[in-house]
């Protein structure tokens, strides 16, 4: 687990199972304090050793009256650091310190309004009744001594409590997601009102002790950083070259299934930055020679996995030894891998993500942030939208867009079709309102007609979806009209394509990418 900078002031958000654990990290972050997610049964002692400015309790499934249900110390409430439970945070503040929750016989889940009674800190400013968004069973009903009820909502009689000497608070509701339309306000009030945190959590900051640490740590050595043309490699690439660059090449290997252009763009930043520091490879034929005829997606993946190492550590030999590799980890892979036992739906593989075992000593100069902040980060350094702004793309890009078996002709289908769908939404400025959009090929045929002929070609999928996090995604509402405009492009203009088809499955139950 990344240890926290001893500069910033940080919040602990101890993780009791909630889905929205990394938002509220996020959410704080947003306002500029720095947080940490830690594991519920975090000793105290370690909890206080961190000198945390505050602590937020996560919501969580459970009940607090269930057997083996995830519990803190009591003592954690007696040690004066201001603290925020959030529902399940909540209820378990209420059932610790003696107040009472009541196990729910009907769940209350969506939006509500909130009935202030006392703005107290943590309240101030937010005049009721206000939008918030819940999603409990349990509920407390009586506050524990000295706690205040600070508001109520129809089926939460003690929605927000608080005790303003001991900085113990609790809210039913979540502040984290942007249906509670005083959310950040709530969060503010907690972070400067209660905990008094300074506010320093910024990229201006965080690039200058960033490559203070980077010097520190590279001394005079080399650095071999892999581009995938992503938004964690290029912020990471032009970190490094903040910190060292007479020291570092970057790499570029196009593995043939990137979309149009991207290599171009790809090209036209770094190059001018890096100069022949900046190697281009074209590996599109080896890539593609072993995908011919490939459709299972999780032989691709390993295909595609396989192939990039072996490609890296050949062109890589050329240049020279290197003592330091970049990787691009971002905080919530390092959440992620630091427990938990989640299903395998897909195996990722992450194009200049290489395995951790190489020769090389890693460096990671991403792994406490977040996507939102490397994006900020990466434009504070000066790299320009196209980049900073790109949506996300899988490692083994167009190759888990062509459903069914992978041919050349294929992929450049899906790679022209996918090129029309980037080009509308930017025409008609939807860009930003979306989280990722993209055409997939299926491995089916239509009957059409075109002129007066019948045709028998592929149909096409479009997806766009709008996410926070990634892990739950809604279907995005497209105006129909421009549905139908790319729809026409598409047919009109891409070869062997003869119908387009809309997505409309949210995640879950379906995912976001087909393969
Ligand atoms: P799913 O399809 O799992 O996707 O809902 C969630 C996010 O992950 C991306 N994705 C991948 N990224 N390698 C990657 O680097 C992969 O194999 C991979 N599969 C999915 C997907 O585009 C979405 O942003």
């Amino acid at each position: 687990m990344a240890a926290s900078p001893p500069t910033h002031d940080t919040i602990i958000v101890l993780d009791f199972g909630a889905q929205y654990v990394q938002l509220i990290a996020r959410k704080v972050r947003e306002q500029n304090c720095y947080s940490e997610i830690l594991p519920f049964d975090t000793p105290v002692a370690d909890l206080l050793a961190r000198r945390p400015a505050g602590i937020i309790l996560s919501g969580g499934p459970s009940s607090v009256y269930e057997e083996g249900a995830p519990t803190v110390a009591r003592e954690l409430f007696e040690a004066g650091i201001p603290i925020l439970g959030i529902c399940y945070g909540e209820q378990l503040m209420a059932h610790l310190c003696g107040g009472e929750v009541t196990p729910g016989t009907e769940r209350e889940y969506g939006h509500a309004m909130l009935e202030v009674v006392d703005e107290d800190e943590l309240l101030r400013g937010v005049s009721g009744p206000a939008q918030v968004w819940m999603s409990h069973g349990d509920r407390v009903t009586a506050v524990p001594p000295g706690f205040k009820v600070l508001a109520c909502s129809p089926n939460a009689p003690v929605a927000a409590m608080g005790h303003a000497e001991r900085k113990l608070y609790g809210v039913q509701f979540h502040p984290e997601v942007h249906h509670t339309l005083c959310g950040a306000d709530v969060l503010r009030n907690f972070l400067y009102g209660v905990c008094g945190c300074a506010g320093d959590w910024e990229p201006g900051s965080f690039i200058e002790e960033t490559v203070q640490a980077l010097r520190a740590q590279i001394g005079d050595k080399r650095v071999l950083c892999a581009l995938s043309g992503g938004v964690d490699s290029s912020v990471a690439a032009a970190l490094l070259n903040r910190a060292v660059p007479d020291q570092l090449t970057c790499m570029f290997i196009d593995h043939g299934l990137l979309r149009k252009q991207e290599a171009e763009q790809v090209q036209a930043v770094f190059w001018p930055m890096l100069g022949d520091r900046f190697v281009f490879v074209d590996a599109a034929d080896t890539f593609l020679d072993k995908l011919e005829g490939v459709a299972d997606p999780e032989q691709k993946r390993r295909i595609i996995g396989e192939t990039f190492i072996r490609v890296f550590e050949e062109e890589s030999s050329k240049l020279g030894e290197f003592d330091f590799i970049v990787h691009g980890t971002l905080y919530p892979d390092v959440i992620e891998s630091g427990g938990g036992a989640t299903a395998t739906i897909k195996t990722h593989h992450n194009v200049g993500g290489l395995p951790a075992d190489m020769k090389y000593t890693n460096v990671e100069p991403l792994r406490r942030l977040f996507k939102d902040e490397v994006r900020r980060l990466g434009r504070e350094l000066g790299l320009p939208d196209e980049i900073v702004q790109r949506q996300p793309f899988p490692g083994p890009g167009l190759a888990v867009r062509v459903a069914g078996p992978i041919s050349r002709d294929r992929v450049e289908m899906v790679r022209e079709a996918d090129a029309i769908l980037r080009e509308e939404i930017a025409r008609v400025g939807w860009g930003g309102r979306l989280s990722q959009y993209f055409v997939v090929l299926l491995d089916t045929f239509s009957v059409g007609v075109m002129g007066d002929g019948r045709t028998y070609a592929h149909p096409v999928v479009i997806r766009a979806v709008t996410t926070e996090d990634f892990m739950t995604a809604d279907w995005a509402k497209l105006p129909p009209e421009l549905l139908g405009k790319i729809a026409t492009r598409i047919v009109n203009e891409v070869k062997g394509v003869n119908r387009v088809l809309y997505d409309i499955t949210t995640k879950p139950p379906g995912t976001i990418e087909w393969e």
